[in-house]
């Protein structure tokens, strides 16, 4: 199973989602506390750069994955806005953002049903929801969102670019695409191909592996202690694997920049 894992986006197109909706089945079972409400490598940094970020004691657990999310939506004024994010996974991410910055409107949407109601249930929070919906098949009028959310999710879209136009489909006119997940070096060129065929308009980009290096640095230990207590011991090397922890192929990959991680603000 570590190879599934490792080699999620080599599988057939056909399994890819049937697959996420199996782990996402796996971890409702595992997650007996219900404590797991972020699914990525999170984002560290050495210079102070969330000083001001206030999160309560009970989040400080899961302190790197919100500094990702705050980080890749740093270029968005969320005042009167409505969000979407795509492939919002145990939803820590849209509760942060929503309780935080207070858009009008946050819609968060992912592959599995039992997920979504994990979400509805456990994230109790005024303007939010979580529905079931495909990131390739957006069941939203046209033009009806300022900003679209896409955190470590789309890499393995089975048809990548016919995400991106959904996204273009549904922004309003100058909305943003506030997009981040790890790409290896020679991918690069054919995602940002892909990205300004679409339309899309570079406001920033930013390679911030070094940082998500540094969170799993930082992070390694918690989650293997997690991962330890909670996973059978025979399926637990692809936990790591998941997880990202030091030692991992996929903190290796990281660390050699074999894998980058890019943070990409884009606008319709
Ligand atoms: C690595 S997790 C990241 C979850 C969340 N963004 C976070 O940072 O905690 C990737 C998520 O993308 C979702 N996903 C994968 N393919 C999808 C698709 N086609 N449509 C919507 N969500 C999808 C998965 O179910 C999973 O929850």
């Amino acid at each position: 199973m570590k190879n599934i894992v490792e080699q999620y986006c080599e599988l057939p197109k056909s399994v890819r989602k049937p697959l996420w909706s199996f782990w996402h089945k796996l971890i409702l079972k595992l997650d007996k506390e219900q404590k797991t409400v972020f699914l990525n490598y999170g984002y560290a940094s050495p210079n102070g750069e969330f000083k001001d970020l206030v999160i309560s004691p009970e989040e400080e657990a899961d302190r790197y994955s919100i500094q990702l999310y705050h980080r890749v939506t740093k270029n968005h004024d969320f005042a009167n806005t409505h969000v979407l994010e795509v492939g919002s996974g145990r939803g820590g991410g849209a509760s942060f953002l929503t309780r935080t910055f207070k858009p009008a409107s946050y819609t968060a949407i992912d592959l599995a049903q039992k997920t979504i109601d994990f979400c509805n249930e456990h994230h109790k929070v005024p303007n939010l929801k979580f529905l079931k919906g495909d990131a390739e098949n957006l069941t939203f009028e046209n033009e009806k969102f300022d900003a679209v959310v896409n955190v470590e999710s789309a890499r393995c879209y089975p048809n990548i670019d016919v995400f991106f136009k959904e996204v273009m489909r549904v922004l309003k006119p100058g909305g943003k695409f506030l997009y981040a997940d790890m790409i290896k070096k020679e991918e690069l060129p054919k995602i940002e191909g892909l990205l300004a065929k679409t339309g899309f308009k570079t406001i920033d980009k930013t390679d911030i592996r070094e940082n998500v290096v540094l969170a799993l640095k930082k992070d390694s230990e918690a989650r293997k202690k997690d991962i330890d207590g909670r996973v059978p011991k025979l399926i637990r090397t692809s936990f790591y694997e998941f997880a990202g922890v030091e030692g991992s192929d996929r903190y290796k990959s990281f660390e050699s920049s074999e894998m980058q991680y890019w943070s990409f603000t884009l606008q319709k």
